[in-house]
C-alpha cells in the first residue's frame, strides 16, 4: 500500500547570510508559466537499467525530451531574478564553479515558482507517481552560472543526490555556442566501469537535449542519469536552475547523501536543513502507519514497518556523525 506523505512548509526562520532581495518581480503562476508535456521520455529500461532497480525506483523515468515550463514573460522575470542574485555566487567544491544555492531563502519570486502546486502537479503527472517539492531549500531552484573561462564545463559528469529534477534553461541556450546539456543514453555502472578502466564515454552514447529557447527544460531522475553541463565555447551568459523533488510515497528510500552536500553548503545549512527533511519523513512514514492501523496478527509486517523508520532515523543521525572529509563523488570531465 503506498504510504503517501503530506508536504511539508517552507521552514518559517530565515538562516542567516541569505539577504532577501530588495527589488524583484511577483510570482504569477497564470503569466508565468506555460506549461507543456514533454514530446518524449526515456525510461530507465530503455537507458538499460534491469526491472529490479526499476521497481525500486519512485519512478520508471528517466529523462525527458525538453518542455516549456515557463513563458517568455515568466522565463525573463527568472532571469532577472537569477542575475540580481548573482553577487552571492560561490563555487560547489570542485564540480561547479559557479552556482547560488538557497536562493528560494532570498527571493520570494523563485520560492513561489519553485514551490507552486501547478508546477508540482505538472511534474508529479510526468513521473506517473506524487511528488513534493523538495523539502530541503537548498534543493529548489538551485542556479549554475557558466564559468568565466572559456572551455571550462559548467559541471561534470555526475548524478544528482536526489531522486527527482528539472533543469531549466534560464537563458537561450541557442544563442551561445557550447554549453549543451549532455546525458549518458547508459547506466551508472556503465559510466564507473569505463572511467575504472580509462576510458572515455562512447561518443555514440553522448546525446544532447536539444532545448528551444529559454523557459524550457528538462526533467530526470538525477540519481539514475548520468549528465552534464559542457563548457562555453566563446564568452556569453549561460543560466540554468535546477529543482528537486522528492517521493511522496514514503516506501522509497531516502536518497539524500550529507556527505556530499557538507562539500558544497553552509555546515549550518546541511545538517539543519538534512535534519529536517529525516525528522519529516520519519514523521509522515510513522503518521502513515497510524492512519493505516487495522487489527492483524501480522507481527513481521509491524516489525519492518517500525524497522523501516528506524533505520531512517539511525541511517540520517550516522551519515550526520562522519568524521573523514568526504571525497565529492563525480565522473569527471
Ligand atoms: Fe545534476
Amino acid at each position: 500500500m503506498p504510504s503517501i506523505a503530506r508536504a511539508l512548509d517552507f521552514p518559517v526562520p530565515q538562516p542567516d547570510g541569505y539577504p532577501r532581495l530588495e527589488k524583484e518581480p511577483v510570482f504569477d503562476a497564470a503569466r508565468h508559466l506555460a506549461l507543456e508535456m514533454p514530446e518524449q521520455v526515456t525510461s530507465l529500461d530503455a537507458l538499460g537499467y534491469p526491472p529490479e532497480t526499476v521497481a525500486a525506483c519512485p519512478t520508471d523515468l528517466g529523462i525527458t525530451s525538453a518542455f516549456r515550463i515557463l513563458s517568455e514573460e515568466g522565463a525573463a522575470c527568472l532571469l532577472e531574478v537569477a542575475r540580481a542574485l548573482m553577487p552571492y555566487i560561490r563555487a560547489a567544491g570542485e564540480r561547479v564553479p559557479r552556482m547560488v544555492r538557497g536562493g528560494v531563502y532570498q527571493s520570494q519570486f523563485l520560492r513561489d515558482f519553485c514551490t507552486a502546486p501547478e508546477l508540482t502537479e505538472a511534474i508529479s503527472g510526468m513521473c506517473g507517481a506524487p511528488m513534493h517539492p523538495h523539502t530541503m531549500p537548498h534543493q529548489l531552484g538551485h542556479l549554475n552560472y557558466n564559468p568565466l573561462e572559456v572551455g571550462r564545463n559548467v559541471d561534470k559528469w555526475h548524478v544528482d543526490t536526489l531522486r527527482v529534477d528539472f533543469v531549466l534553461f534560464v537563458t537561450d541556450p541557442n544563442a551561445l555556442a557550447g554549453g549543451e546539456f549532455e546525458y549518458f543514453n547508459g547506466t551508472m555502472d556503465e559510466v564507473r566501469a569505463l572511467r575504472e578502466a580509462g576510458q572515455d564515454l562512447p561518443a555514440e552514447k553522448i546525446m544532447q537535449a536539444k532545448v528551444p529557447g529559454a523557459g524550457y527544460g528538462v526533467l530526470q531522475q538525477g540519481n539514475m542519469v548520468v549528465h552534464r553541463a559542457k563548457g562555453l565555447r566563446e564568452a556569453g551568459e549561460r543560466i540554468t536552475l535546477v529543482n528537486g523533488y522528492v517521493p511522496a510515497d514514503m516506501r522509497y528510500p531516502d536518497y539524500t547523501r550529507y556527505d556530499q552536500l557538507s562539500l558544497v553548503d553552509p555546515e549550518q545549512i546541511a545538517v539543519s536543513e538534512y535534519a529536517r527533511h529525516i525528522a519529516w519523513m520519519g514523521r509522515e512514514s510513522l503518521g502513515n502507519q497510524l492512519q493505516g492501523f487495522e487489527f492483524s496478527d501480522d507481527r513481521e509486517g509491524f516489525a519492518s514497518e517500525l524497522e523501516r523508520v528506524a533505520e531512517l532515523l539511525s541511517g540520517a543521525a550516522q551519515q550526520l556523525r562522519i568524521t573523514e572529509k568526504p571525497q565529492m563523488d563525480h565522473f569527471g570531465d
